[in-house]
């Protein structure tokens, strides 16, 4: 700080610093204005601070307090006195079902790192994480409720499309005749495909728990007869083998090595030669995108009790070892979301 010229320097790493000091604090701001309803309330256009008060339940006076808070992080904006719109990131953020319940589901994730040296130390401890990814961790995969697959089978729905435009823009699937998306949730990354290549045969598989969702949504999308849903499981179950291509998506990040090899060794076991494997999910890298996933996700595998964010060099490792041949990776214009790594069989 007190040498000229290195002033400049020393300032921006002494904000960097208070920004990892205080991202909490941050973060709940951004909390607020979902939780509140204010970014849904902008979006309908301009409002004042009583405005967004009287439709939020809290004073006039502490609903400025909130305003000016998101304005410092670039969530609102004030055009004129007392009249506020959404700012860009506020914008983003109002038009995506995926980030607001990404954000609400952060208080569950939130309240498990209360005491992270606690997951550290005990990882074998229960947490609020490990109940709702009920099928990390390989328990009783084939027994599980309606009610546990609809809760993450919803959360995954509302966080797939900004994901499947990251990974529909960077390979054209449109090469293809067929695609299984295996572990596809309700089939919203599938319905995606379908909508940038109408001659696209599409197949699922899931945990017979998750196919009738898949059928449902499917259907409820136009694609109940282009789209075929198996029931299964991907440890120990034959996958079907009738895609040129396969797809992993946010699928091997949620299990340790030992079982993400089981998975990709029971794929090798079941698919013709020559079938496409791709593997996409946000993966560890040099980028600032993927550094920032890493530790991101890094903590809520932690607190999930299973899963590893790994870079596609460890994921091409891997596939190597399960016998798939010439992985290579394709990378999206957001790491934060995904990376690709195909291979064949
Ligand atoms: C993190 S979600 C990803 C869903 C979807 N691919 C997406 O990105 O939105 C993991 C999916 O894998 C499925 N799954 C978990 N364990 C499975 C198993 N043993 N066999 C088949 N599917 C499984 C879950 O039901 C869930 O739909």
């Amino acid at each position: 700080m007190r040498i000229p010229g290195l002033r400049s320097i020393a300032n921006r790493k002494a904000v960097t610093l208070f920004r990892l000091t205080a991202g909490f604090v941050f973060s709940q701001v951004l909390t607020t204005c979902v939780r509140l309803g204010v970014f849904e309330q902008l979006e309908k256009g301009p409002g004042s601070a009583e405005q967004l008060a009287r439709a939020s339940g809290i004073s006039a006076e502490k609903m400025q307090l909130l305003l000016e808070q998101a304005e410092r992080l670039d969530l609102v904006t004030q055009i004129e006195p007392g009249s506020w719109m959404l700012d860009d990131a506020g914008a983003v953020v109002a038009g995506d079902q995926g980030i607001k319940q990404m954000v609400l589901h952060h208080e569950m994730l939130y309240r498990d790192l209360t005491s992270p040296e606690d997951l550290l130390k005990h990882p074998e401890k229960e947490t609020q994480m490990k109940s709702f990814w009920a099928y990390a961790r390989g328990r009783q995969t084939l027994e599980l409720n309606e009610n546990t697959a609809q809760r993450y089978s919803s959360l995954m729905h509302s966080s797939q499309s900004m994901l499947a435009d990251c990974i529909l823009d960077a390979h054209d699937f449109g090469r293809y005749g067929s695609i299984l998306d295996v572990g596809g949730g309700d089939g919203s990354f599938l319905t995606a495909c379908a909508g940038r290549h109408p001659d696209l045969r599409l197949h699922l598989f899931d945990l017979p728990v998750v196919t009738g969702l898949a059928r449902e949504n499917l259907k409820a999308n136009g694609l109940g007869n282009r789209a075929n849903v198996h029931g299964g499981d991907f440890v120990n179950s034959p996958i079907p083998d009738m895609a040129d291509c396969v797809s992993l998506v946010r699928i091997l990040c949620d299990h340790d090595d030992d079982r993400a090899r089981q998975i990709l060794k029971n794929l090798h076991a079941s698919l013709r030669p020559g079938t496409k494997l791709m593997i996409a999910e946000a993966m560890s890298g040099p980028s600032e995108g993927a550094r920032l996933a890493a530790v991101y996700f890094s903590f809520y595998f932690l607190a999930m009790g299973s899963g590893r964010c790994r870079s596609d060099a460890e994921i091409k490792a891997m596939l190597i070892e399960c016998g798939f041949n010439k992985p290579r990776t394709i990378k999206t214009n957001n790491p934060l979301l995904a990376t690709l790594v195909f291979a064949e069989r």
